[in-house]
């Protein structure tokens, strides 16, 4: 088939990409060539956009039509509407990456599935996630135009270090500092390695039973915060300290943070890939978080430019764990 994938170095699309070319499919990358943490695909074509910028977009693609398009980049509706009028016609199937933040929170029930009620009240991103799902679907129902939504859940690679403030974490175990832990670091969550989401993601594309469906797409790895907080300290060989501080505390402090905090993360998330599974039947997630973040800790490790360190967020934890540091016994 042939595929375009706007994105494709991203998180997830630089595994979907190779993935891709090695299910025999003829692959284009539709990016803007800045992005050079992760390599481009061997044997993918490369057309150079900013996707933002549609009479860009339509220089670079040209004539061409595609049996399947993916935007991996499309938050808000005005994103979806524009790849509707650009792409209606022109693909085979169209898949919106949504995000599995968009499911209730809190959910009423678990495990969630594709039924789960999309209503997420404290997230301006999943808001807008719900609304680009709905502008889709109308453009399936009312045009027959080729949707298929896809929604990940937290989905890491080795560059990315999947707690808030990312490698700073890291960094201040290592240097036998306390670390923030939201909740009691017993609510539980789903990580799931790019490598895996590719494998699922890449039997949904082209599938016919795909069009006007929406599919989860995480691993079956259940882990609580704490345990997510000790396997990073394990793999980075420290001893980790955790502090644990109330979600709304910490959105009091950073609404940015908070509000993914009490949007999502604070929650247990525990997801039911049957539907997929119907579709993909062979898919199974094979790689535990003990192996990601392994992979995770040697990566920032090959080069210490990589190790970046957020002065800001450092200050901000060393307050925090101050304020929540419990009182010694006398
Ligand atoms: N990772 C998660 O935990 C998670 C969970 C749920 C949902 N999601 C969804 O997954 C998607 C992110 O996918 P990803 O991880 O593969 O992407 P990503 O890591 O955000 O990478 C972005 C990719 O898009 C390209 N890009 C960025 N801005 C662009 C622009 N203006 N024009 C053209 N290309 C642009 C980048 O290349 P250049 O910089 O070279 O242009 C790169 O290839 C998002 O829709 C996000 O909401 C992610």
């Amino acid at each position: 088939m042939r595929v375009l994938f706007i994105g494709g170095t991203g998180i997830i699309s630089s595994a979907c990409a190779p993935r891709a070319v090695a299910a025999g499919h003829d692959v284009t990358l539709l990016n803007r060539g800045t992005t050079s943490t992760r390599p481009v695909a061997a044997g993918a074509e490369v057309l150079r956009a900013d996707v933002r910028d549609a009479d860009a977009v339509r220089a670079a693609l040209g004539g061409r039509t595609f049996d399947v398009v993916v935007n991996f980049i499309a938050f808000t509706p005005d994103h979806v509407l524009s790849d509707v009028d650009l792409f209606a016609g022109r693909t085979g199937q169209y898949v919106f990456i949504s995000s599995a933040s968009a499911y209730q929170k809190p959910p009423r029930r678990v495990p969630v599935t594709e039924s789960t009620p999309l209503h997420n009240p404290y997230w301006r991103y999943s808001q807008d996630k719900i609304a680009c799902e709905e502008a889709l679907l109308r453009a399936y129902r009312e045009r027959d135009f080729p949707v298929t939504i896809v929604r990940p859940s937290h989905t890491y690679d080795p560059t990315s270090v999947p707690i808030h403030g990312g490698w700073t974490q890291i960094e201040r175990m290592r240097r036998g500092l306390p670390v923030l832990v939201h909740g009691d670091g017993t609510s539980l969550w789903t990580l799931t390695h790019h490598v895996d989401f590719a494998k699922a993601f890449t039997g949904l594309l082209g599938h016919t039973r795909a069009i006007g469906e929406a599919y989860t797409i995480t691993s079956d790895d259940v882990l609580t915060w704490n345990q997510i907080y000790e396997l990073l300290a394990t793999a980075a060989g420290a001893e980790p300290r955790l502090v644990h501080v109330t979600s709304k505390a910490i959105a009091k402090v950073d609404p940015d943070r908070g509000a993914s905090l009490v949007g999502d993360k604070a929650h247990s998330m525990i997801f039911d890939n049957s539907k997929l599974r119907s579709v993909v039947p062979d898919y199974v997630a094979t790689i535990p978080f003990e192996r990601g973040a392994r992979e995770i800790v040697a990566w920032h490790d090959e080069d210490p430019a990589r190790q970046v360190v957020d002065e800001h967020f450092d200050t901000l934890m060393d307050r925090l764990v101050e304020a929540h540091r419990q009182p010694r016994a006398a």
